[in-house]
């Protein structure tokens, strides 16, 4: 492990101790005029295939479950349980510490490391941006809902290490969560009602109103003409519309590009690992690229570490694997092309309007005995 990764990890650690949870503001998604209803364009279409794609634009607003509400009182619940490293065996990882807001809500690292000791991963933790919209969570796409995802990270060994009848047990000795339980849930302390609650507070995770948004909104300075450029060749000669699409720039699917293996797995099979189909051998989801500069490295397995060598590999016709989508070859693309299309990605950065955050520490009040 070099010195910059565990400077990282020890930086997202203290952010995650530092950062509390006191939510102020506007906590429930909020959308510039208009974005509600996105202009209505007819379906893009690849120049090679003439397939027709859901086409790029401003996001909606995102679905909640009937079965989880978004309140004030169970986001700000949610959001101080995302920070709280208690969730861990060891009280010291929490959520943020991987999905850590001033990294674009992910870690920096290629690899995620956790664990008591931790350790590395297999795989590169993505950014929580926009994961409301996503139809399957993880890489792999095993959990289909953000409530169903939120326990995985408590209890595997390599992540946070708990027991949820441990951070039961823990949050049930502060008073500040047992209220605000009975508030939400009209419960004590509940696994369900943890997960729910950060659920609640990931929905509010939205980023909106990029130069991309603003420019399919009429604005047609938001975006430099070398972003145009690259917004044209993304919808035609680069293809990445082919998977990339839709308001979140994803279709919601599994691709296997070739990225080559790299990190403490051999191999990586991928959706496999779910479907047992060998189609999806070293399958991948294809995640959203609203926000993209923020989370590098890039890739299931942190591969890459720009946005240059990533279009410089789709260049050039992806990686090598028996399972290559047959949508991934040469591209022919010019260096001005290639850096067009960096331009055009650097426009999907946007903001986030809905969450602030106050630098007060983490107090850590009447614990129980044992703990
Ligand atoms: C030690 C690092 C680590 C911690 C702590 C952690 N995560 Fe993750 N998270 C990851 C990694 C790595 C993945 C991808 C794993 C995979 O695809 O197999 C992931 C995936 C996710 C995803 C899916 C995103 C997507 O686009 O597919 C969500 C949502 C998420 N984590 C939320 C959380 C929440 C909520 C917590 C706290 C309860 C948490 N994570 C704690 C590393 C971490
Ligand atoms: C055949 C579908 C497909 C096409 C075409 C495609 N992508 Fe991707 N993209 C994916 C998948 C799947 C991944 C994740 C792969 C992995 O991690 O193994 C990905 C990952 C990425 C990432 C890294 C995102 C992250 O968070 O790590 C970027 C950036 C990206 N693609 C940009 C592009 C650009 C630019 C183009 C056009 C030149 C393009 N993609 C074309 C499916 C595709």
């Amino acid at each position: 492990m070099n010195i910059i990764k565990v400077t990282s990890f020890i930086f997202g650690c203290a952010f995650a101790f530092f950062v509390t949870q006191s939510a102020q503001g506007s906590d429930v998604p909020q959308f510039p005029a208009g974005d509600s209803n996105p202009p209505v364009t007819s379906a893009q279409t690849s120049g090679a295939s003439g397939r027709a794609f859901p086409p790029l634009g401003p996001l909606p607003p995102a679905a909640i479950p009937a079965y989880n509400p978004q309140t004030r009182a169970k986001i700000d619940l949610g959001k101080k349980l995302y920070f709280d490293p208690r969730l861990s065996g060891n009280n010291w990882i929490s959520c943020a510490t991987c999905h850590n807001p001033s990294l674009g809500f992910a870690d920096g690292l290629p690899r995620m490391l956790g664990g008591p000791t931790s350790k590395e991963g297999g795989r590169n933790s993505p950014t929580i941006i926009n994961c409301a919209y996503n139809e399957f969570q993880f890489w792999d796409g095993r959990a289909a809902t953000l409530e169903e995802q939120a326990l995985g990270p408590i209890q595997n060994p390599n992540e946070m290490f708990e027991t949820l009848d441990n951070v039961v047990r823990k949050l049930s000795g502060i008073p500040d969560y047992v209220t605000a339980f009975k508030e939400v849930f009209g419960t004590g302390v509940t696994a369900d009602g943890i997960a729910m609650a950060i659920a609640a507070f990931e929905r509010t995770i939205v980023f909106a109103n990029s130069p991309f948004d603003r420019y399919m909104q009429g604005d047609v300075n938001a975006m430099s003409e070398s972003a145009k450029r690259g917004m044209e060749l993304f919808n035609a000669k680069a293809e990445c519309i082919k998977c990339h699409n839709g308001p979140n720039f994803t279709d919601n699917k599994f691709h296997n590009i070739g990225v080559p293996a790299d990190g403490p797995l051999k191999e990586d099979l991928g959706r496999y690992s779910v479907t047992k189909n060998d189609a999806d051998k070293g399958a991948f989801k294809t995640p959203t690229l609203r926000n993209i500069t923020e989370s590098a490295p890039y890739m299931h397995n942190g591969f890459f570490p720009t946005l240059f060598e990533v279009v410089q590999f789709y260049n050039g016709g992806g990686g090598r694997s028996e399972n290559k989508s047959p949508d991934i070859h040469a591209l022919n693309l010019t260096g001005q092309e290639v850096n067009d299309l960096i331009e055009f990605m650097k426009a999907l950065t946007g903001e986030l309007v809905q969450i602030t955050y106050d630098a007060t520490p983490l107090v850590y009040p009447n614990l129980p005995k044992g703990f």
